[in-house]
């Protein structure tokens, strides 16, 4: 059966104003270069949206992950938008794009990337996430919530295709090391690295045992790219997207958008240093204002069909969040009351990823020894 690739490549190429939003001129772009590529039959399908200032390339294609092509495309889709921003002096131009010139593979070179390839069943429904203001970590707590755990996902209790569970694959990206944990075996361990979601991040989760996928196929994918590792310097946090599939053996649609009912708290915000609470909005209000946000999160739901993305659902415009939003204000309000205080600034250990440790070198040389 022929397997079909879904890639979501995003880049910040330039603000407007600041860094809340992207410019209408840029989705042109971008959208042009998508339109290309189909017609030249490289893409299957494509949606261009946008997180907060985020650009985000959204494919789907018979290359496989990890394609050169595919690659190269988004690639050079976000030169194309990086010039309309130049022109626009939008902010930030070409923030994400860290080097100079592709070589084969996006990845470490500033954006962040999603992929998965699978056999598309007879209702393949598809999620795809995209966070602004935050880090990759900010979806380890949802991604356990939605695969291991049973007072959100009501399936993994009641569903005998979802009763096994899934493997969790857990990236620990300061070290550049990954391991496999099975749920509900090890659940503990999971949480035991995931909790530390700064230093230990899930990458990938498959079905195993009684699921109706194959256990080789992932059924979540989730961008780890930390652009501070890549450029040794602070350029913003992040921010991070991720691909679910959702129904039939796996959480319920339902099931997937859950977790985001709390607004919990992620790391991000203003200038990557705050910890602060994660909002789900609708398409329209992804665009981050107060403080620089809080941070955001947009869910875009599509029904796979002969490789086609057939969409867009916005899924969090509903009133069914209104709540979370509310209460995501609340605790924007509390936090924020802390100002320059942990725990709503980071702790010093990640605030070395941000520009503080060049306020700090100020301060070296007038140290003296207590005793
Ligand atoms: C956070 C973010 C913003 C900026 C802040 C300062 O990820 O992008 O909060 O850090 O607006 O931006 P610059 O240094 O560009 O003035
Ligand atoms: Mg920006
Ligand atoms: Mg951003």
């Amino acid at each position: 059966m022929e397997k079909i690739t879904i890639s979501l490549i995003k880049a910040d190429v330039g603000g407007f104003p600041g860094h809340s939003t992207v410019r209408p001129e840029l989705k042109a772009k971008a959208t042009e270069w998508m339109e290309k590529a189909k017609k030249e039959g490289l893409l299957v399908s494509y949606h261009v949206l946008n997180a907060g200032d985020d650009l985000q390339l959204l494919m789907s294609h018979r290359k496989g992950v990890d394609s050169e092509e595919i690659h190269g495309l988004a690639w050079e889709t976000f030169e194309a938008a990086t010039e309309v921003a130049k022109e626009l002096k939008l902010h930030g131009a070409g923030q994400d794009l860290l080097v100079d010139a592709f070589s084969g593979n996006i990845r470490g070179m500033g954006p962040g990337i999603a992929e998965m390839e699978f056999v598309e069943r007879g209702s393949e429904p598809l999620v795809a996430f995209m966070m602004d203001k935050t880090e990759p970590g900010a979806f380890n707590y949802p991604i356990y919530k939605i695969f291991a755990d049973p007072f959100n996902t009501a399936g993994l209790v009641i569903d005998p295709t979802m009763h096994d569970g899934f493997v969790f694959e857990v990236w620990d990206i300061k070290e550049k090391k990954k391991v496999f944990l099975k749920c509900p075996e090890e659940l503990y361990s999971l949480l035991a690295l995931i909790g530390a979601k700064s230093k230990y991040v899930i990458k990938r989760v498959f079905p195993k045992g009684s699921s109706p996928i194959p256990e080789e196929e992932p059924v979540a994918s989730i961008s780890t790219e930390k652009l501070f590792f890549t450029a040794g310097r602070y350029v913003g946090k992040d921010d991070p997207v991720a691909l679910v599939r959702a129904q039939g053996g796996l959480p319920a649609l339902g099931e997937v958008l859950e977790p985001f009912s709390l607004p919990y708290l992620v790391s991000g915000w203003m200038r990557g240093s705050h910890n602060g609470p994660i909002m789900p909005v609708p398409f329209k209000y992804s665009q981050c204002t107060r403080f620089d946000g809080p941070p955001r999160v947009i869910a875009a739901g599509f029904q796979v069909s002969h490789g086609r993305l057939v969409g867009t659902a916005d899924l969090f415009d509903d009133p069914a969040f209104d709540l979370s939003r509310k209460k995501a204000g609340e605790i924007a309000d509390y936090m924020r009351a802390h100002g320059p205080f942990e725990p709503h600034r980071l702790p010093v250990e990640e605030m070395e990823y941000t520009t503080l440790p060049d306020v700090l070198k100020k301060l070296e040389g007038r140290f003296e020894d207590t005793e």
